[in-house]
């Protein structure tokens, strides 16, 4: 998602991220081999490298939503409280007043000024998190080996993490209405290390989409409204689950600064030189469809695209991030059918346009099939095989 969102966005988004993944799935004979499917007996052959377009690894490795990012953090870095107040944040802010809404967030029930020193000790933390957030904000192809640091966040009881150890399998699991009927629930919570998306419910679906959660994998605008309740409840899965966001609008590391204090289990955001990994794969993806499908010059692309408000979706990163800490990876959920609902826990009719699925389907399909074939990932890096479950 962009960074200078603006509240009308904010509410697609919203809408957006519950919608997290559909695209159709049309991989075939990649399921039932060894005990989850996975292709551990195939036979490695000698492929030849994939060649990259230049043209095309130029053009996806540029933000269109990059200047506009950098002058929301320099405003925010400066205090710069007309913007916030007026302007395009008035959601987060209560014009006029100067008064911060963070009523159901604060402790003693009562809204923050501006000017107060609770409000003073929330606004020099938001601003550390933001400048660190924004000296790290550069493009490193390693950064795929570095995700298993995280698993060392992600549970210290385990000693075995401290020497870089993976979880032996792991499951993505998206919201799509394709789960419903799957009778996948026991396959998806036998996986070791279990990943879901945007707060989708589990509670009445246990049988086909399980129960168990290691990590909720969501985009900040989820912790955005949680901010606003009692504690700044964000639990669908008990209050033990690691929460991992990404950060879409850079006001949402106020709500990170409110609501990490009183966190329970982990609160993550995504290292921003993985946040730009991941945009950069999928424009790429977008890219080359757009290229071979429409036969138009590049700079259309953004046109059709939403430009700069073009993002991957939550769930294309959770499975980039499962490729970091997990031996095995399974992805179910993800995918749509003309049969099956939208999601399998909304009524949500249609999808939205500021991602491109079709692209992302592509990815997971290299990521079966060929994964040398994702760009911008260091050789030096090795995939683990991945299965699609439908
Ligand atoms: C790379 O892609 C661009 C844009 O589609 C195309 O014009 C160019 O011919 C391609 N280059 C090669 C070497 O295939
Ligand atoms: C954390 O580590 C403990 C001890 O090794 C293990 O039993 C537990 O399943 C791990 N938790 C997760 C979420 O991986
Ligand atoms: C959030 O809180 C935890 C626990 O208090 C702390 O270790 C962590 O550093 C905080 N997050 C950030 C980004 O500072």
């Amino acid at each position: 998602m962009k960074r200078s969102i603006r509240p009308i966005f904010s509410v697609v988004f919203i809408i957006a991220a519950a919608a997290t993944l559909c695209f159709r799935i049309m991989v075939s004979g990649v399921s039932s081999g060894g005990e989850l499917g996975y292709r551990n007996d195939i036979v490695v052959e000698q492929r030849p490298a994939p060649v990259f377009n230049d043209t095309l690894l130029r053009f996806a490795a540029v933000d269109l939503a990059e200047d506009s990012l950098r002058q929301d953090v320099e405003q925010l870095v400066d205090g710069n409280f007309r913007d916030l107040t007026s302007g395009r944040h008035r959601s987060f802010l209560w014009s006029g007043r100067h008064r911060i809404d963070i009523r159901a967030r604060s402790a003693r029930g009562v809204p923050v000024q501006l000017r107060s020193p609770e409000f003073y000790r929330l606004w020099l933390e938001f601003r550390r998190y933001l400048q660190t957030w924004w000296r790290n904000h550069r493009f490193r192809d390693d950064v795929m080996s570095n995700l298993i640091n995280i698993v060392k966040i992600l549970n210290t009881s385990n000693d075995d993490n401290e020497k870089g150890l993976k979880y032996k399998t792991c499951a993505v699991v998206g919201n799509s209405g394709i789960l419903l009927k799957s009778d996948l629930g026991e396959v998806i919570d036998s996986h070791e290390f279990v990943i879901r998306l945007n707060n989708a419910r589990t509670r009445g679906y246990e049988r086909n989409v399980g129960s168990k959660t290691s990590l909720s994998f969501v985009n900040s605008n989820i912790l955005h409204l949680c901010a606003r309740r009692e504690r700044c409840f964000c639990h669908p899965y008990g209050e033990n689950v690691a929460i991992m966001m990404y950060m879409c609008q850079m006001i949402h590391f106020l709500d990170y600064a409110v609501c990490n204090a009183s966190h329970k289990a982990p609160l993550l955001i995504t290292d921003p030189q993985f946040d730009i990994l991941c945009a950069r794969i999928v424009k790429y993806y977008s890219v080359s469809r757009f290229v071979k499908e429409t036969g138009k010059p590049l700079d259309e692309w953004a046109g059709s695209h939403d430009g700069s408000s073009f993002h991957y979706s939550s769930g294309m990163q959770a499975v980039m991030l499962a490729l970091g800490i997990c031996e095995k990876v399974s992805i179910f959920g993800f995918g749509k059918s003309d049969s099956a609902k939208h999601h399998y826990h909304t009524n949500q009719k249609g999808e939205l346009h500021l991602h491109d699925y079709q692209a992302e389907y592509d990815l997971y399909r290299d990521l079966v099939e060929r994964p040398e074939a994702v760009p911008f990932i260091s050789d030096k890096f090795k995939f683990p095989p991945v299965v699609i479950h439908r």
